[in-house]
């Protein structure tokens, strides 16, 4: 049970709010590689519920700053973005990416004070084409945790951002509320017409698995467990990585995804997702979900359409498909099986995150053994978040990112009574080496 007291710690991110400091020391996903280009003008981008500014400079540098200048906190959004920095447009100041005052060509060169004044710029770096930033109390940043969809090269297109009317923390709940699947995506399929080979078949026709959970060192996981073909049984982890991250299963199996979505709090009431699947392997992917016959499984296959995007503070990446029209919903696609209507699993998702208020009352609930998982996060976060205000600790895995090397989200299929942690670490150790899922942790 969660009080009215823990929800708020839970959720708010602003400034001086404990999740929302928590949350500022780790190195947060801001934008594409690709939306900043070199001296463009800058884009304004929303944090934490802090407004900043973003930019490329000419040296193809990030800056991403407070958007107030702080000469007379004009704001630098209509600044000139030129030569190795923003110049503000009431006074000419100027700064570079790291914040440096570059000019004051207001003031006589003797009243000149450049080395007294820094805009408030945040450090940057770039990786597997995003840009992060880093909003915590630290000089030296700590590294970049050790996930697989964050090391390296791949092609825009295994990135999709998309933005939610509604708070961070319910929407990454949906990531790891397994039982969901089978109803708001799955309700009108045919599970026994599915391939053997298709994970999904398990999960649609048993549709009320045992959960296990599990705290570890990243976060927490779990698997949904259920009995697959004779003497075999099908697991479908994912794991829950501090303060925002989620190896979901995602339709490939445990050894092969490489899946993770952000769930980035833009301010209190909405989020910005980052769903990185590296090799696009979803039943959402293209080509979506067929039956064994041939025939298309209907409704999964939707790529969120987006509105046009404009220079407002959450401009980026909205869905065109929202609740203003109901999320275009097929009532007559209903009457043949589907639950909600609505057409594309980020789209189902979506509706229902937002349906359910822009921060859900979560003392409204009665949770079952379906939910353990998301019990469990809560908990954790809350836990991980106190303990920083308290003692300034964070967990072990801000400074050891290697902790981090044995995630993955994807189903698998063993022989009947394995251990579901034991089947997780023999694939970790598989793919990723031995010692990369820390055991020890986890129990
Ligand atoms: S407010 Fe920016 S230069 Fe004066
Ligand atoms: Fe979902």
């Amino acid at each position: 049970m969660i009080t009215h007291e823990e929800n708020e710690m839970l959720c708010r991110v602003g400034k001086g709010t404990v999740m929302g400091d928590f949350m500022r020391e780790f190195w947060t996903p801001a934008l594409l590689s690709s939306e900043l280009e070199r001296d463009a003008p800058p884009t304004r981008l929303m944090l934490f519920g802090e407004k900043l500014i973003a930019f490329r400079d000419s040296n193809g540098r990030v800056g991403i700053m407070d958007h107030r200048c702080p000469h007379r906190c004009a704001s630098l959004f209509f600044g000139r973005n030129e030569e190795g920095g923003i110049r503000c447009g009431y006074h000419g100041w100027k700064f570079d990416v790291e914040g440096n005052c570059l000019d004051q060509p207001n003031l006589p060169d003797k009243n000149k004070y450049p080395a007294g004044v820094k805009s408030y710029a945040y450090k940057v770096q770039e990786q597997a084409g995003l840009i992060f930033v880093y909003m915590g109390k630290r000089d030296v940043p700590p590294p970049m945790p050790n996930l697989e969809a964050l090391i390296g090269d791949y092609p825009d297109s295994t990135v999709a951002l998309t933005q939610r009317d509604c708070n961070w923390m319910q929407a990454l709940e949906g990531d790891v509320d397994t039982s969901h699947l089978g109803f708001l995506h799955m309700g009108g399929i045919d599970g026994e017409a599915l391939d053997e080979s298709n994970p999904s078949r398990y999960t649609v026709i048993n549709k009320a698995p045992q959960i296990n959970v599990t705290e570890t060192a990243f976060g927490t996981m779990y698997s949904a467990s259920r009995e697959a073909g004779e003497g075999e049984d099908h697991h479908r982890f994912a794991c829950f990585i501090f303060p925002f991250w989620v190896n979901y299963p995602g339709g490939a199996s445990l050894d092969k995804g490489v899946t993770l979505n952000g769930w980035v709090p833009i301010d209190d009431y909405n989020t910005m997702i980052f769903n990185i699947d590296r090799l696009r392997g979803t039943p959402a992917g293209k080509d979506g979900l067929k039956y064994k016959d041939g025939r298309p499984v209907e409704g999964l296959a939707r790529p969120v359409d987006y509105l046009p995007t404009t220079s407002d503070w959450q401009g980026r990446w909205r869905a065109k498909s929202n609740l203003s029209n109901d999320y275009h919903r097929d009532l007559e696609w209903m009457k043949r099986g589907s639950y909600t209507g609505i057409r594309g699993i980020p789209l189902q998702d979506q509706a229902i995150q937002e349906s359910m208020e822009p921060i859900v009352d979560r003392t409204m609930e009665h949770l079952g053994s379906s939910d353990r998982m998301v019990m469990l996060t809560r908990r954790r976060l809350l836990d991980a978040a106190q303990l920083f205000r308290d003692k300034g600790e964070l967990p072990e895995m801000v400074d050891k990112p290697e902790l981090c090397n044995g995630t993955a989200g994807g189903d698998i299929v063993v022989e009947r009574g394995t251990d579901w942690l034991d089947v997780y670490e023999k694939v970790m150790t598989e793919r990723f080496g031995p010692n990369s899922f820390r055991r020890d942790a986890a129990e």
